[in-house]
């Protein structure tokens, strides 16, 4: 019998424990379909395959990842971690709690360094476009090879959407915002905070982009920093320079008016306000569309596109748990593909995602949000053979790491966490976070850190 083809779109985190899973199954002696990765970038990783450009890439592309210099892990590593590749593995020693961003990548990579799956992933290929036939049910995707424009169209039987949700920016208009003097971008374009130095900085937004971006801007030494919420201030007790106030209502030149009546001459502005989920390789109806939240509505167990089940997303979702989560879904989708697990029909499925809805529905608080997700993960990870773990004990790790935050903004990437996986207490970083600059593995690892810093020096 021919074999199915799978298609991934994208070669991230997601995209990558898809990868994973099928290769699993493959080594347990089961027979797998071909598997076709497409990864625009030269490199895989997503979000965490750095890049300095911005707005376009070498081949007018929109450049994809978000993430800066000095990026350290905003969670704890021990609600990561993947189930079937510890951070001891790796490392071969306890590492910190909260690594920088090459790091995480460093560790990503390393879980499948020693597989052959990379020869799967057809880099600097992009995914044009996708059609659904119908009559033979099978998908036709068209992709393009960047560095020589080679066009190839093909047909699969699956695909597996794994392009991420946070590279398209959310940019909203502020009126008298195009009066505005200094420099003003967005989040996504955003690569490191020094040149902030001794400015005043305004980041617009109070979710993560500006809680960190804003803390970049401190540490690397801004004059004062301030965050404009929309909806409710981030809360915590920052440091002096650092303040909140609400919602923009004019600029006028280099000084943003507030609702409160009250106003501030800002130097420079980044517009933390999230992302766009954004496909525009997918016709209408095969795209999702939603707000950014932990369960996007069309998909049955978070990742069956219900109108088509034979597509797939990975990663839709709000993140608390990321890289575990990408796992235990991708080898569920992996599991109806070949057959383990029987896919419920049209009926069943809306069933499914209306329950989840209505609980979705019921969350009110952020600590809601984290069970709300624990649950998911479990739920999906039990129907697998992807390898247990104490969900309850990751859902401590996060309330623990919240209960960090407003205890001390600045100083809680310093906190440590025993592993759920190998009980491994983390280890204290050699520096604390604030007079961390330097975000390198080669530093990040070394057992003496002046030696590099001198190195560097010379
Ligand atoms: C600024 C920032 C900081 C973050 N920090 C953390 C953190 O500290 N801890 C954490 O756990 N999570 C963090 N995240 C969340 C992050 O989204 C996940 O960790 C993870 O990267 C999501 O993986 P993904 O594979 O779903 O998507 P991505 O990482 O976005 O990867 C998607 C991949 O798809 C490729 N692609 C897109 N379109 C196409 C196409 N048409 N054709 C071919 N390839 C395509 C892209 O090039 C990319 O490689 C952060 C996110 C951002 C934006
Ligand atoms: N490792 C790290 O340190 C790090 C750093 C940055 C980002 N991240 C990750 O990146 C992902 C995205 O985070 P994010 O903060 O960019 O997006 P997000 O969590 O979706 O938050 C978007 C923010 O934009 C605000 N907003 C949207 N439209 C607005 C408007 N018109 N005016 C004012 N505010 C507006 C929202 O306010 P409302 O609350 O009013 O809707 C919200 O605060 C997350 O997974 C996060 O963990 C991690």
């Amino acid at each position: 019998m021919k074999k199915e083809r799978v298609a991934i779109i994208g070669a991230g985190p997601s995209g990558m424990a898809q990868l994973r899973a099928f290769e699993a199954a493959r080594d347990a002696g089961a027979e797998v379909p071909e598997v076709v990765s497409f990864e625009k970038q030269a490199d895989w990783g997503g979000q965490w395959n750095f890049s300095w450009r911005t707005g376009l890439d070498e081949y007018g592309e929109p450049v994809h990842s978000s993430m800066y210099r000095n990026l350290w892990s905003n969670g704890p590593k021990e609600a990561l971690e993947f189930a079937d590749y510890t951070f001891d593995e790796h490392f071969g020693r306890p590492i910190s709690s909260y690594p920088p961003r090459p790091v995480l990548w460093d560790y990503i990579a390393g879980r499948l360094a020693k597989t052959d799956v990379r020869s799967k992933i057809r880099f600097q290929t992009i995914v044009r476009w996708v059609e659904f036939d119908e009559d033979a049910e099978t998908f036709t995707l068209t992709s393009e090879h960047l560095p020589t424009g080679e066009t190839r169209v093909e047909t699969f039987d699956r695909i597996v959407v794994a392009s991420g949700h946070f590279s398209f920016p959310n940019v909203p208009d502020f009126p008298g915002v195009e009066t505005f003097t200094g420099s003003i971008r967005h989040a996504h374009d955003f690569r490191g905070a020094e040149a902030l130095k001794g400015r005043d900085v305004l980041v617009i937004g109070s979710s993560y982009s500006a809680e960190d971006i804003g803390s970049q801007a401190f540490k690397m030494g801004a004059r004062s920093v301030t965050a404009s919420y929309r909806t409710a201030p981030m809360g915590y007790d920052w440091p002096e320079g650092f303040e909140e106030r609400p919602t923009i209502e004019r600029f006028d030149g280099d000084v943003v008016h507030f609702v409160d009546g009250t106003s501030k001459r800002v130097d420079a502005v980044i517009l933390c306000t999230g992302y766009l989920h954004k496909y525009p390789f997918l016709p209408e109806d095969l795209s999702l569309s939603s707000p950014n939240n932990v369960y996007p509505a069309g998909l049955y167990g978070g990742v069956i596109w219900q109108k088509n089940p034979r597509l797939a997303y990975l990663g839709a979702q709000d993140q608390w748990f990321t890289f575990n989560m990408f796992d235990v879904q991708a080898w569920f989708v992996r599991d109806l593909i070949l057959g383990r697990i029987e896919l419920p029909d049209e009926a069943e499925r809306e069933a499914s995602i209306t329950d989840w809805l209505a609980r979705f529905d019921a969350i009110e608080t952020a600590a809601d949000e984290i069970r709300f997700q624990a649950d998911y993960v479990r739920d999906l990870g039990q129907q697998t053979d992807y390898p247990a773990f104490d969900i309850d004990r990751v859902v401590e790790i996060f309330l623990a790491w919240k209960a960090d935050k407003k205890k001390d903004i600045m100083g809680y990437r310093d906190r440590v966490y025993p592993s759920v996986m190998t009980g491994t207490l983390a280890a204290e970083h050699h520096t604390p976070w604030i007079d961390e600059l330097d975000d390198s593995l080669e530093r990040y690892l070394a057992e003496d850190p002046d030696e590099t810093q001198e190195r560097s020096a010379a």
